[in-house]
Order: C-alpha cells, then sequence, then structure tokens
C-alpha cells in the first residue's frame, strides 16, 4: 500500500526565529569591531530574496528578516514628565539609533557619556526606529534612559490644539541629537526631507540652533552606491547643524571588508563631548559679552 505523505511543513527563518528564540544568541557574541554569527559557516550565504534564502543557513538567514518587537514597551505615562528642561542643570543628549547592526553599541556609548559626565550632569534619552527596535533587543540599557519607540509617538494623541506632541517636546527638550548609528536609508530620507517615524519627524522639525551628529553604518556596497555619496553631499550643502562622522574601513559583520562601518562609539563619543565643550565655551562668551 503506498504510503499517505504528509507535506512537510516548510518553515521560514522567521518559525526558526519563534522555535529557537536565537536572535539573543547571537547578540551576545559580538566582537569588538563587528557583530559575529556565532557559527562562521552560517556566513556568506545570504540573499536579499527571501525565497532565495538557503534554509540550512536559518540562523544568518533570520537576520536577514527583521520582525517587529515584541518586547512591552515602558507603562504608559504622560511623556512630558521626561522632558522638563527647565533649570535641571545638566546635558540633555538625545540619541538616536537605526536598524544597523552596530546599534548594539549603544550600551557601550550611554555608557561612557556616563562615565564622562556623571549622572547628576547629564540627562541621556534614546529614540529608535522601528528596525533598531529589533536590534537592541537584550541589550542593557540603564534605567534612568528613557528608550522611546515609534509607538509612543502615537500613544498621547493631540486632541486639542497646544497639546504636547512628542517629536517637538523631544526636539525642545534635547541640547544635542547624535544619531549613532545612521542607516543608509534613514540618511536618504534625512536628505530627502522624509518623516515618517518619531526619528525621521524629530530630524525633520529640528531646530538648527542645536547640532545634530550622524554616524552612518552600512555594508560596503551600500555605501559605495552612488546615492550614499549623494545624500552626503546634501547633508554637507543643506544641512549646516549637521556633523557627519564619517565612516571606517572594517570587517563588516556580513563578512565584506570595506569602507561603511560604523566610527568606533568611543570616538563617537569623544567627538560628542568635544562639541559639547564647544557650545558650552560659545554660551558662556555671549553671556560675558552681554554682561
Ligand atoms: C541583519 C541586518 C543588518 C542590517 N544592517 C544594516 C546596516 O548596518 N546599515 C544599514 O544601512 N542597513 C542595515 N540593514 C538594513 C536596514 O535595517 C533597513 O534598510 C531598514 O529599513 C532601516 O530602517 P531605519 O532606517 O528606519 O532604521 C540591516 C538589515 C538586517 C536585516
Amino acid at each position: 500500500m503506498e504510503e499517505t505523505r504528509k507535506p512537510k511543513p516548510i518553515l521560514t527563518p522567521h518559525d526558526d526565529f519563534k522555535t529557537n528564540g536565537f536572535w539573543n544568541e547571537p547578540m551576545r557574541q559580538c566582537s569588538s569591531i563587528s557583530f559575529q554569527v556565532s557559527d562562521t559557516k552560517h556566513r556568506g550565504s545570504l540573499s536579499t530574496d527571501p525565497s532565495q534564502i538557503d534554509l540550512s543557513n536559518t540562523k544568518a538567514a533570520a537576520m536577514m528578516m527583521p520582525i517587529p518587537s515584541v518586547r512591552p514597551v515602558d507603562p504608559m505615562l504622560p511623556f512630558t514628565q521626561y522632558l522638563q528642561k527647565k533649570d535641571d542643570d545638566k546635558l540633555h543628549i538625545l540619541i538616536g539609533a537605526t536598524g544597523s547592526v552596530a546599534t548594539i553599541k549603544i550600551p557601550q556609548m550611554i555608557d561612557k557619556i556616563f562615565q564622562v559626565y556623571g549622572h547628576d550632569k547629564v540627562s541621556v534619552q534614546l529614540v529608535l526606529t522601528p528596525m533598531a527596535e529589533f536590534f537592541i533587543r537584550g541589550l542593557r540599557i540603564p534605567k534612568n534612559v528613557k528608550v522611546w519607540r515609534e509607538v509612543e509617538e502615537w500613544s498621547s494623541p493631540m486632541t486639542k490644539p497646544g497639546d504636547p506632541i512628542l517629536h517637538v517636546e523631544l526636539r525642545k527638550w534635547a541640547d544635542i541629537f547624535l544619531v549613532a548609528p545612521l542607516s543608509a536609508n534613514t540618511l536618504a530620507k534625512m536628505a530627502n526631507g522624509l518623516c515618517d517615524n518619531l526619528l525621521t519627524s524629530l530630524i525633520r522639525a529640528w531646530n538648527p540652533v542645536a547640532p545634530i551628529l550622524v554616524a552612518p553604518a552600512m555594508n560596503t556596497f551600500m555605501y559605495t552606491n552612488p546615492m550614499t555619496a549623494k545624500h552626503l553631499q546634501i547633508l554637507k550643502d543643506e544641512f549646516k547643524h549637521v556633523t557627519v562622522l564619517k565612516p571606517v574601513e572594517k570587517v563588516l559583520v556580513c563578512g565584506d571588508i570595506g569602507m561603511g562601518g560604523m566610527r568606533e562609539w568611543s570616538d563617537i563619543v569623544d567627538i560628542l563631548v568635544d562639541r559639547l565643550a564647544e557650545m558650552k565655551a560659545k554660551e558662556g562668551e555671549k553671556r560675558e559679552d552681554s554682561d
């Protein structure tokens, strides 16, 4: 008698993610220069076309397909309680992160900022794009750093004129905005004035009296794509308040070696600190002039 064969379930990388929950594993094993998949044999056969993904390579393949974050957000509080700026005598540093693996460097950057200034002298808040939420999962962010996710932009709907709007209030709160890493996608949005999420709305609604520092991070071929040079040129010509922290050459997560890696996280913090010192010095000069 002919055996009736049950059709084999077709597993997608997401199914594998759901059953094995391995996303956090490579997160924990990242090296200092780049994000490493622990099993090197799984490198090198990634395809951007899901139908072409080699399912024997599911661990790596799943990395190609972000799924929305399921991590619960902080309890919904009136967001304005995080945004009191008046006379707290602290520096207000807003950090933005996008959908790049270099987002895993955010905790180190935050730690260094607190080491430099001390907790009583600086306040840090973090804004994530929906794709950055995926990369931040499982990372340790200090409790006193408010993490803003896309959903929170929409959690306090404006019902009457004068009601606060999150991206506008965050802009007012911040002395400086560091976007590190800046993905190719968000770079393109910046250059073209698109503002379809919390982070890009912040950039678009920014008051140019305060600086924005951006640290692009992308695959070498994304970086050498002619669009990248065009977008960076637009930032240089049109956005005088934006400073681009040029990427560096390094071994990238995908195994490619070349330009596009995010500047060393520690250097990024040093540049941020120098910029804030310059701003303080200028403020001091202005005050002296007006006395
Ligand atoms: C595992 C993985 C790593 C990625 N790394 C980068 C990266 O380093 N730089 C980049 O520009 N895009 C990277 N991407 C693609 C971005 O996540 C994608 O373009 C996304 O739309 C960016 O969204 P955002 O700019 O809104 O954060 C990566 C995607 C995946 C799946």
